[in-house]
C-alpha cells in the first residue's frame, strides 16, 4: 500500500533533477561545441533513460538509487568541466544607480590593464535617443534595447550602440561617443588616431590628444582583449538581462552596487539640485506628500534594486552563481578588500596595476573628498549624510524604501538623535555572498 503513494512524490523530484540535467547539458553542450573542449561528461549519461524506461515507469527502487549515485558523480565532474571551460573571457557588468560611487568602482576594471576592455555607460546614447524619441516612457522597449547593445557589446560589436549615436557615425567614426576618455581602452595606441587640428575637436584622453573615435578600431582592439567590462546605471531589472546570462558564447558576472537609499536622495539633492527642488521644500516645510510623483519614483528605483537584488541573492538557475551583491559603503571602508573579492569572483586576476590605482586613490594626502581618502575618512564621508539630510526626509525614505533598508542592512533610524548620533552606525555588518 505504501508504495502507492510514495512513488509519485519520488518521480516528481526525479523530473526535476531530468529538467535540470537537461538545461545544464543544453548550456554545457553549446559551450563545448563553441570552445572545443573534452566531451561533457553528462551527455551520454543515460540517466534519464534508466529512470524513464518502460513508459515514465519506475522500475524498482534500487535502480533509482544508482541512477541517482551515477548522476550526482557525473555532476561533480560536469563541475570540474565547467571550471576548465570557463576559464577564459569574462564579461564583468558592474550594475549601479546614480551616486552610487559606480565611476569609482567602474575604475577598478578600467585599470586592471592590457587584458581588460572597459567601457563607461555606453547605454548613456540609447536612454537618451529613446528619450528624444518617445519621450522615455516605455520601459519594456528600454530594457530590451539596454540588453541589446549590452549583448553585442560584449561581443565587441558596436553597430547597435552606433545606431543610438547622435549626430549618427559616418563610416563607423564619430566625435560623440559619451565619457570616451573614461574608457582606458579608447584612448590606447590602437584606438587612437591622430588629431588633424582644425577637422574634429580633439579628444581629450588623459594625457593625451585624439582624432574622433573609429568604432572598426574600437570592436578590434575588443576582440584581442582577454575581458570585457561595461558599467551602467540604467538597467532597472536584473531580470531583463536573463538573455545575456544564457548566452552560451558569454561567460558573464553580475555586480550590483548598492548605497542607503538615504544617502543617494541626499547626494542627488545637491548633484541634481533642480530636479530635487521639491524636496528641498518639503525638507524646509516638514512634510513629505507620499503621493507626490518624486516620491513614487524614489519608491520605485528602491523596488527595482531590491528586486534585482532579491532575484540575484536567489540565484535562479538561469543566474546560478554569476551575481555578486556590494554595497557602497563598504567598499568606501575597505576598498581593497572589496576589490579583491570583486576580482575573485569574476575570476579575472587582480593586477598590481589595480592595487596601486586603489593605494593612490584612496589616500588621505590626496585632499579629496567621498570615497577619495583613507579609511577612517572614508567611514565618515560614508556617513556624511546623516548630517545634511533632515530627519523628515529620512523618514520619509524609510517609509517608502523600508524593504531595500532591510535588505542590505541599513539601520532605520527613530529620531533626529539618532539620526545624527555619530557613535551609532547606521550599517549592519552584513555577508551576502559565499565566494
Ligand atoms: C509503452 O507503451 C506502448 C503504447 O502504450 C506499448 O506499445 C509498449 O509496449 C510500451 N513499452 C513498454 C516497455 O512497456
Ligand atoms: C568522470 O571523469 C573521469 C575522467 O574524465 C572519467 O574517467 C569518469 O568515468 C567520469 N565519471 C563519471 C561518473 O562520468
Ligand atoms: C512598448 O514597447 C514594447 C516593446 O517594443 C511594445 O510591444 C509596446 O507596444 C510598447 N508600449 C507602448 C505603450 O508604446
Ligand atoms: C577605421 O578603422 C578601420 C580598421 O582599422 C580601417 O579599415 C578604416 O579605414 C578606418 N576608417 C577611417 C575612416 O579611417
Ligand atoms: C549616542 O549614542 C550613544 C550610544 O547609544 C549614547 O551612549 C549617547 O548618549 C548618545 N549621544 C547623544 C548625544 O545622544
Amino acid at each position: 500500500m505504501k508504495i502507492k503513494y510514495t512513488l509519485p512524490i519520488v518521480f516528481v523530484v526525479a523530473l526535476v533533477i531530468i529538467e535540470k540535467e537537461n538545461n545544464i547539458i543544453s548550456r554545457v553542450s553549446d559551450k563545448v561545441a563553441l570552445k572545443q573542449t573534452p566531451q561533457n561528461p553528462l551527455q551520454s549519461s543515460g540517466f534519464s533513460t534508466i529512470l524513464l524506461k518502460q513508459n515514465g515507469s519506475l522500475t524498482s527502487p534500487s535502480r533509482m538509487k544508482s541512477a541517482f549515485t551515477l548522476m550526482k558523480r557525473r555532476l561533480e565532474n560536469y563541475s570540474v568541466h565547467q571550471e576548465v571551460m570557463t576559464r577564459g573571457k569574462k564579461h564583468i557588468l558592474l550594475l549601479a544607480t546614480t551616486r552610487t560611487g559606480s565611476s569609482f568602482v567602474g575604475e577598478f576594471f578600467n585599470q586592471q590593464g592590457n587584458d581588460m576592455f572597459y567601457l563607461f555607460e555606453p547605454l548613456w546614447h540609447v536612454e537618451r535617443m529613446l528619450t528624444l524619441e518617445n519621450g522615455g516612457t516605455n520601459a519594456t522597449a528600454a530594457a530590451k534595447a539596454y540588453r541589446d547593445v549590452l549583448q553585442q557589446l560584449f561581443l565587441c560589436d558596436f553597430s547597435l550602440l552606433e545606431s543610438f549615436i547622435d549626430p549618427l557615425p559616418v563610416d563607423h567614426i564619430t566625435n560623440a561617443l559619451f565619457r570616451r576618455a573614461s574608457s582606458s581602452s579608447l584612448c590606447e595606441n590602437s584606438v587612437c588616431s591622430p588629431f588633424i587640428k582644425g577637422v574634429f575637436e580633439p579628444y581629450h584622453c588623459r594625457t593625451r590628444r585624439c582624432g574622433p573615435l573609429n568604432l572598426t578600431m574600437a570592436s578590434e582592439s575588443c576582440l584581442k582583449k582577454e575581458h570585457r567590462a561595461i558599467k551602467s546605471v540604467r538597467v532597472r531589472q536584473l531580470e531583463t538581462l536573463r538573455p545575456l546570462a544564457e548566452d552560451p558564447r558569454l561567460d558573464v558576472k553580475f555586480i550590483q552596487l548598492v548605497r542607503d537609499p538615504r544617502a543617494v536622495l541626499a547626494s542627488r539633492m545637491v548633484a541634481f539640485a533642480a530636479k530635487y527642488r521639491n524636496w528641498k521644500q518639503w525638507a524646509m516645510d516638514g512634510e513629505v506628500p507620499i503621493d507626490d510623483d518624486g516620491v513614487k519614483n524614489l519608491k520605485g528605483n528602491c523596488d527595482n534594486i531590491r528586486m534585482s537584488a532579491e532575484i540575484g541573492l536567489r540565484q535562479p538557475l538561469w543566474l546560478g552563481r554569476r551575481y555578486m551583491l556590494v554595497r557602497y559603503e563598504d567598499i568606501a571602508r575597505f576598498p581593497m578588500r572589496k576589490a579583491k573579492e570583486m576580482y575573485r569572483f569574476t575570476g579575472i586576476p587582480f593586477t598590481p596595476r589595480v592595487k596601486s590605482w586603489i593605494l593612490r586613490n584612496t589616500q588621505a594626502s590626496k585632499g579629496a573628498s567621498g570615497v577619495y581618502s583613507t579609511q577612517k575618512k572614508s567611514s565618515e564621508q560614508v556617513e556624511k549624510w546623516r548630517f545634511t539630510l533632515p530627519f523628515k526626509i529620512a523618514q520619509a525614505v524609510q517609509k517608502v524604501c523600508g524593504q531595500t533598508l532591510k535588505l542590505f542592512g541599513y539601520k532605520f533610524v527613530s529620531s533626529e538623535e539618532m539620526l545624527t548620533n555619530k557613535s551609532i552606525s547606521l550599517i549592519e555588518d552584513k555577508v551576502f555572498n559565499f565566494l
